[in-house]
């Protein structure tokens, strides 16, 4: 048998435990052993050979699973709560310890990937391979096009510009006086949408994540998934 050295925190996420980022915290904080000793290395290599433990659990790698699932309203995008509230998890039946990529918020519906694979979710979280997320928005009066103008081309939030975006407004009704707008991001900074409407003083009322890079929600209905081809996997890791 050819056993492959690799990096501990590439190990790690490959495991599915978590990303690779995460791994490399957990790692200097002195949290995984390897062979019974505690390895705060981030670059030690490892192989299959090697016992590897976090928090005394023993890590295997595991094969990997991917998932699609359309999010309902009123599901929290992590994998436990303490709050008890359903989690995208709980929709999804699989034997792995699958993960959402990303986040979309308890009150937005709409695409997320779920899987073990630590190594994917790191490059399509990453915010230097701007991966496009398509979203449409239902946000209260009537959407300006000079607004619309000032959030593509990008505003302070934290601090910090937001890159270049497209906001397009759709349509506006008049009679419940509510735009709807298309909008396309490559960052996944939290509650991104809203927050950019909200600092020009738009109220979102409803927030649907319609396409998430080349994947949209075909054939699904709210609260079901789907698993990914292997084609839509690869295709995934060509955005690096
Ligand atoms: N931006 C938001 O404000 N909320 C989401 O759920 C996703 C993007």
């Amino acid at each position: 048998m050819v056993l492959f050295m690799e990096r501990l925190q590439k190990y790690i996420s490959e495991s599915g435990y978590t990303s690779r980022r995460k791994a490399e915290e957990l790692i200097l904080k002195g949290k995984v052993k390897v062979n019974g000793s505690v390895v705060k290395e981030l670059g030690t290599k490892v192989t299959d050979a090697d016992l590897i433990e976090i928090d005394n659990q023993i890590l295997r790698k595991q094969e990997h699973s991917y998932f699609l699932l359309y999010k309902p309203r009123g599901v929290i995008s992590s994998v436990t709560d303490d709050k008890g509230r359903k989690t995208v998890c709980d929709l999804v039946k699989s034997e792995k310890r699958v993960f959402p990529v990303g986040r979309l918020d308890y009150d937005t519906t709409g695409i997320i990937l779920l899987t073990n694979d630590g190594e994917l979710s790191n490059i399509l979280t990453h915010p230097k391979h701007d991966v496009t997320k398509e979203y449409y928005a239902k946000v209260k009066g009537f959407f300006k096009k000079e607004d619309a103008l000032t959030l593509s081309s990008g505003i302070l939030l934290n601090g910090k510009k937001t890159k270049k975006a497209s906001f397009k407004l759709d349509r506006y009704d008049k009679k419940t006086d509510v735009s709807y707008v298309k909008v396309v991001i490559t960052e996944g900074r939290n509650h991104q949408v809203k927050d950019m409407f909200n600092a020009l003083n738009y109220d979102v009322e409803k927030l649907k994540r319609e396409k998430y890079a080349f994947l949209d929600l075909s054939g699904l209905k709210s609260g079901e998934y789907r698993e990914l081809s292997l084609k839509e996997v690869k295709k995934l890791y060509s955005l690096k």
